[in-house]
C-alpha cells in the first residue's frame, strides 16, 4: 500500500469511469436511452461505492482491479436508484450531482427506463466477470448478495419504507430500519463483494458486516445533516428535500445535536469493527473518516 489515498482514489476512480464509459459505448440500444443512462452515470458521483469495494480488496492485499465489473456494477444500481429517487412519484427533485435531474432532461418515461436498464445491465455485468481468479461459485455467490442488497430486502425495501414513513413520527428503531435499507445495504454490499472476491473465511466477512453496518448508517446520517446543513452548492442537490417531503430524518427525530452525537457513535463503532479484522484497513479506514466529514 505505497500509495497515499489521494493518489489511490484518484487512480481507481479514473479506472472506473473509463470502464463505465467503454461499457455504455459497446451498447446497442435506442439512442434515447442511451443518452440518458450515460447522463447519469457521468454526471460525476462521489464514487464512495466503487472505493470501498477496491479499498475492501486492498485490504486483503489483492489487485483491486479484480474488482472492476462488479464496482461498475455497483455504480450502475447506486445511479438508478438515484434516477428513481428524483423522480416526481418519489422525493420530486430537480438537481442531481449539480445537473438537472434524469427526467428533467429526458422525461419521465425515459429517466424510468434509464433506471431499468442500468439495474438489469450490472448484473450481466458481473456475469461476464474476466478475471480468472473468480471462480464461477464466486460469480454466483456475487450475485446472490447484489440482488438481496438491491431488492425488496435492501435498498427497495428501504425506499418503502422511507415513502411510508413520509408524515408520520416514526420511532429509532423504525427510521433505523430505512436507513439501514435504503442506504446501508447497497454500501455494505460494496464491502462484502470485495471479500467475496479475495475469497475471506465467514467470520471475517462477519467482522466486515458489522463495520459497513456501522458505516452505512453513518453515511445517510450525514446525508440528512446536510439536506438541512448543506448549500446547494456544495452538495449538488435541492436543499430542504427531506422537509418539503415530510421525511423522518435522524436530525427530525434526535434534534441536529442528536443526530451529530448518533454519526460519531456509528463512525467509532465502524472503525472498532475494522480494527478486529486485522486486516490491512488503511484505505477502508481513510473511506471511513471521509464519510464523518463530508460535505457533498
Ligand atoms: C446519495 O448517495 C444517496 C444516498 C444513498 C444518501 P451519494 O452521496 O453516494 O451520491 P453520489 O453518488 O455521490 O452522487
Ligand atoms: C437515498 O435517500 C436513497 C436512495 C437513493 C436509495 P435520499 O432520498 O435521502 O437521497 P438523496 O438525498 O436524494 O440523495
Ligand atoms: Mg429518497
Ligand atoms: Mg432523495
Ligand atoms: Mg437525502
Amino acid at each position: 500500500m505505497g500509495a497515499t489515498f489521494k493518489e489511490f482514489s484518484n487512480q481507481y476512480k479514473e479506472l472506473l469511469e473509463s470502464n463505465l464509459r467503454a461499457e455504455m459505448q459497446t451498447l446497442e440500444t435506442p439512442q434515447i436511452l442511451k443518452d440518458a443512462m450515460i447522463y447519469s452515470l457521468e454526471a460525476g458521483g462521489k464514487r464512495i461505492r466503487p472505493l470501498l469495494l477496491f479499498a475492501t480488496l486492498a485490504a486483503f492485499n489483492k489487485d483491486p482491479k479484480m474488482g472492476l465489473e462488479t464496482a461498475s456494477a455497483i455504480e450502475m444500481v447506486h445511479t438508478y436508484s438515484l434516477i428513481h429517487d428524483d423522480l416526481p412519484s418519489m422525493d420530486d427533485d430537480d438537481l442531481r450531482r449539480g445537473k438537472p435531474t434524469n427526467h428533467k432532461v429526458f422525461g419521465e418515461a425515459a429517466a424510468i427506463l434509464a433506471g431499468d436498464a442500468l439495474l438489469t445491465y450490472s448484473f450481466q455485468l458481473i456475469s461476464t466477470i474476466q478475471s480468472a481468479q473468480t471462480t464461477a461459485d464466486t460469480k454466483l455467490a456475487l450475485i446472490a448478495e447484489f440482488a438481496k442488497a438491491a431488492g425488496a430486502e435492501g435498498m427497495v425495501g428501504g425506499q418503502v419504507a422511507d415513502m411510508q414513513g413520509e408524515e408520520k413520527q416514526l420511532n429509532l428503531e423504525e427510521l433505523e430500519y430505512i436507513h439501514v435499507h435504503k442506504t446501508g445495504k447497497l454500501l455494505a454490499y460494496s464491502v462484502i463483494a470485495g471479500a467475496l472476491l479475495a475469497e475471506a473465511d465467514d467470520s471475517l466477512i462477519d467482522k466486515l458486516r458489522a463495520f459497513s453496518y456501522h458505516l452505512g448508517l453513518a453515511f445517510q446520517i450525514r446525508d440528512d445533516i446536510l439536506d438541512l446543513e448543506g448549500t446547494e452548492e456544495m452538495i449538488g442537490k435541492p436543499v430542504g428535500s427531506d422537509e418539503d417531503n415530510h421525511k423522518s430524518t435522524y436530525p427530525s427525530l434526535l434534534s441536529m445535536e442528536g443526530a451529530k452525537n448518533a454519526l460519531e457513535e456509528h463512525i467509532s463503532a465502524a472503525k472498532k469493527y475494522l480494527r478486529e479484522t486485522a486486516l490491512n484497513t488503511a484505505y477502508l479506514e481513510d473511506i471511513t473518516d471521509l464519510i464523518a466529514v463530508r460535505d457533498n
